[in-house]
């Protein structure tokens, strides 16, 4: 019997100190199934080229709140504690190009089936 993860990235928003802003941003694919065990690798993209901090949230099913699994400053990875083992964030927002950063789930369980979100902001 296959176990399944289904992972989905659905919506994204932009934080300006505590303002949303409407600029597009990519992220793909948007909605995939895996296999437990399987490295899972998805993108969020988006051309503000001075947005130097991105934050990947995860939002499982039945459950509202958005937790957050880590972000990227520049290119410093850092990870809430429970999701360090199992997520990984690269990617590099030092230079003054599009953006454009993964999140891995190392080796996807049952668990990481969820809705992740990415949001970028401005470093301050
Ligand atoms: C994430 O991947 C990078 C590059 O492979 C590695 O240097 C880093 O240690 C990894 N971080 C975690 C938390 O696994
Ligand atoms: C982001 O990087 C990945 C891996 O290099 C690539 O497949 C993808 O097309 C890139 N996305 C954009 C929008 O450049």
């Amino acid at each position: 019997m296959w176990h399944y993860v289904v992972i989905s990235i659905e919506f994204v928003f932009i934080l300006y100190p505590g303002v949303c802003l409407g600029i597009e941003v990519r992220q793909s694919p948007s909605e995939f199934i895996t296999k437990v065990g399987s490295k899972v690798e998805i993108f969020c993209s988006h051309e503000k080229t001075d947005y130097r901090v991105i934050l990947w949230y995860q939002q499982q099913p039945g459950d509202t709140a958005m937790k957050l699994i880590g972000h990227l400053y520049f290119k410093d990875d850092k990870y809430e504690e429970q999701y360090k083992d199992h997520f990984n964030i690269t990617g590099d927002l030092s230079g003054n190009t599009a953006k454009n950063v993964s999140l891995i789930v190392k080796v996807a369980q049952k668990e990481h089936s969820a809705v992740y979100y990415c949001a970028a902001r401005q470093a301050q």
